[in-house]
């Protein structure tokens, strides 16, 4: 297993900063989702998937069960990319099909999170002894050109994570994945799917309070990294369905009044009583909307799936000819 890091810790800590500064600074405030992982972000998040709510790592499972040897069949691919890999549980799903094939030669899991990267890579490694397993610690909004050269590359990005992006992100992100890939290969693409309130609200919210742990993360990271003094548990746990945008916000909502000290930033953040720190949107699709999202980016939608109930949305689309 090779892990190469395009995350240096002074690269990281600059763009923490900014993205801190910035978000810390803005009105209303945010900060981007990716900062919720560092080890104990992933462990939370593996711990989400588990919970009863969170219906969406279940479904797109089931999608995968039963969809995964089409996949190998009609992709062919030889080599499995992996865009947030985490710990690329469903993915053996797509590893043992696409063995099955006899196509496959090389997995390439990339992710932010070094600790999950290597965990999941290691265990891949030993499981999978045939396999080349090249993993990458880097981000997808800034090191796609990173991803090997070949050809017969299924790219596949699990988990809804597409619907952490805001739109014009998420078409930025699609065009600099398109533009990575050659004509013919693949892209295969988990989205969760609009439905009603109740369940996408229980699934942001659950009674066991995991999810609140894990927005909640986010203040522990910039406390730990940029000398922060966030009181985490003086900020409730905020899950919002927007009807319009059609996503889940989730916000960190201050109990009380507060003055928080960025001693990385040398900056003071004054909070008022309710005001609500943004950290994460999950937006929730329809398929005509990904299919024209990825028809827009040069992507042509060739096989969609859902699980039996409805709830997750697969689909595999093709790099079209420009
Ligand atoms: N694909 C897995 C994990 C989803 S959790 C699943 O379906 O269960 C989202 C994953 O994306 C995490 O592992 C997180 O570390 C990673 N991630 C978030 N932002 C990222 C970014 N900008 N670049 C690379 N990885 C990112
Ligand atoms: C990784 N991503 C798709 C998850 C989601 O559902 O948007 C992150 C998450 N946030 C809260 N729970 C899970």
């Amino acid at each position: 297993m090779r892990l190469e890091t395009h995350l240096t810790e002074d690269d990281l800590a600059r763009a923490l900063r900014d993205d801190a500064r910035a978000g810390l600074t803005a009105t209303p405030k945010t900060l981007p989702p990716k900062w919720f992982y560092d080890g104990r972000g992933s462990e939370l998040f593996e711990r989400i998937t588990e919970l009863p709510e969170y219906y969406p790592t279940r479904a797109e499972r089931a999608a995968l069960t039963a969809h995964a040897t089409e996949i190998a069949e009609v992709t062919g691919a030889k080599t499995l990319v992996e865009l947030g890999s985490g710990s690329s549980g469903k993915t053996r799903l797509l590893l043992d099909a696409l063995h099955r094939h006899g196509t496959l030669g090389r997995f390439v899991p990339l992710d932010v999170s070094e600790p999950a990267l290597r965990a999941a890579a290691t265990a891949i490694d030993a499981d999978y002894p045939d396999l080349d397993v090249h993993a990458i610690a880097g981000d997808f909004t800034r090191h796609l050109e990173e991803i090997p050269a070949g050809d017969g590359r299924l790219v596949a990005f699990l988990g809804g994570t597409i619907g952490n992006f805001e739109p014009a992100e998420r078409a930025r992100f699609l065009a600099g994945l398109r533009a990575v890939l050659h004509p013919g290969e693949w892209f295969l693409i988990g989205t969760d799917l609009v439905k009603d309130e109740a369940t996408l609200v229980a699934a942001y919210d659950d009674s066991a309070g995991v999810t609140a742990d894990f927005n909640r993360n986010v203040l522990r990271v910039l406390n730990r990294q940029l000398g922060a003094d966030f009181d985490p548990e003086a900020f409730a746990h905020v899950a919002h369905w927007d009807a319009d945008e059609e996503w889940i916000e989730m916000r960190l909502r201050a109990e009380r009044p507060m003055r928080v000290r960025v001693a990385g930033l040398g900056l003071d953040v004054a909070f008022a009583e309710g005001e609500e720190l943004r950290t994460e949107v999950s937006a929730k699709f329809r398929r005509e909307g990904i299919a024209a999202e990825l028809a827009a980016a040069g992507f042509e939608p060739v096989r969609w799936w859902t699980d039996p109930a409805g709830r997750f949305g697969v689909t595999l689309a093709r790099a079209a000819s420009r």
